[in-house]
């Protein structure tokens, strides 16, 4: 068995009726959710509209005022719930990489193991290099983040984020920082991890991605959760007008609406 290989989890994710404020400004207003183990989905909707912060309360960068998250067997919501457990079943991939920019590659994909997890220095390397062969940077481990591209330090993030061996990958807007040219490549990856049985939710705005690769896709808007379902109904034939305007707009960039 590959070393990466994904953790098996049989709960996937389940959100009931969260609420989160900042101060008195509520930004989610009793979100459902239910992600089956191994499914992908998308969850998109206009700048604002709470994708970002639903994505930190499931690995509690935030926390929910109200309402419950189940996540990989654990109840994240739960005050007593062990957060430095639960947080290794939950990798989390940023728009901006966030990679340690004084450390290798490989480093980068070890430290987090040898700290948190524990694991021998000898494992955690073997672990990090299946995770680079995975994203196709097995020969670039000994590189700095400043002399790779973005494409490639966002690859790298994403084999961090694999060397910690989650259940399930959270992705916010992985490619919105990056060229065009490098988007590809990072999007190839993930349609990897999607097709190895990876659970994923994956916040973005490439609808050919979120069309192709997602189970289910979530719309988002004013906090709420507009329209879920299967892609080609959600993308192809919106029933809501928010999220048909939004569709839109993301589709037609540039038109004037
Ligand atoms: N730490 C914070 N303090 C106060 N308000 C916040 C904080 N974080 C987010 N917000 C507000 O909560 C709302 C939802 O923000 P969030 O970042 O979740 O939206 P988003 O859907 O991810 O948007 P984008 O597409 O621009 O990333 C916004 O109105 C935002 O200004
Ligand atoms: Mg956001």
């Amino acid at each position: 068995m590959n070393a990466t290989a994904t953790h098996v989890d049989s709960s996937g994710v389940t959100i009931t009726d969260l609420h989160k404020s900042y101060g008195k400004v509520e930004v989610l207003k009793g979100i459902d959710m239910r992600v089956e183990p191994g499914e992908v989905v998308c969850l998109i909707g206009p700048s604002g509209s709470g994708k970002s912060t639903l994505l930190r309360c499931i690995n509690v960068l935030e926390t929910a005022n109200s309402g419950t998250i189940e996540v990989a067997g654990f109840e994240a919501t739960d005050p007593d719930v062990d957060l430095d457990v639960m947080r290794r079943h939950v990798g989390m991939v940023f728009q901006q990489f966030n990679l340690f920019p004084q450390m290798s590659v490989l480093e980068n994909c070890t430290i987090a193991q040898t700290k948190v997890l524990k694991t021998p220095l000898a494992k955690a390397q073997e672990i990090a290099r299946d995770a680079l062969a995975k994203v196709g940077l097995a020969d670039f481990a000994d590189r700095y983040p400043d002399q790779l591209s973005g494409g490639q330090q966002q690859r790298v993030a994403i084999a961090r984020a694999l060397s910690m061996q989650p259940s399930l990958m959270l992705f916010d807007e992985p490619t919105s920082a990056l060229d065009p040219e490098t988007v590809g490549d990072v999007l190839g990856v993930m349609r990897q991890l999607a097709d190895e049985g990876m659970t994923m939710i994956v916040v973005t705005h490439e609808m050919a991605f979120a069309r192709e690769v997602a189970d289910k896709v979530v719309f988002m808007d004013g906090g709420v959760v507009v329209e879920q379902g299967d892609p080609a109904d959600v993308i192809g034939d919106p029933q809501h007008e928010r999220t048909q305007n939004f569709l839109s707009r993301v589709l037609h960039p540039g038109g004037i609406d």
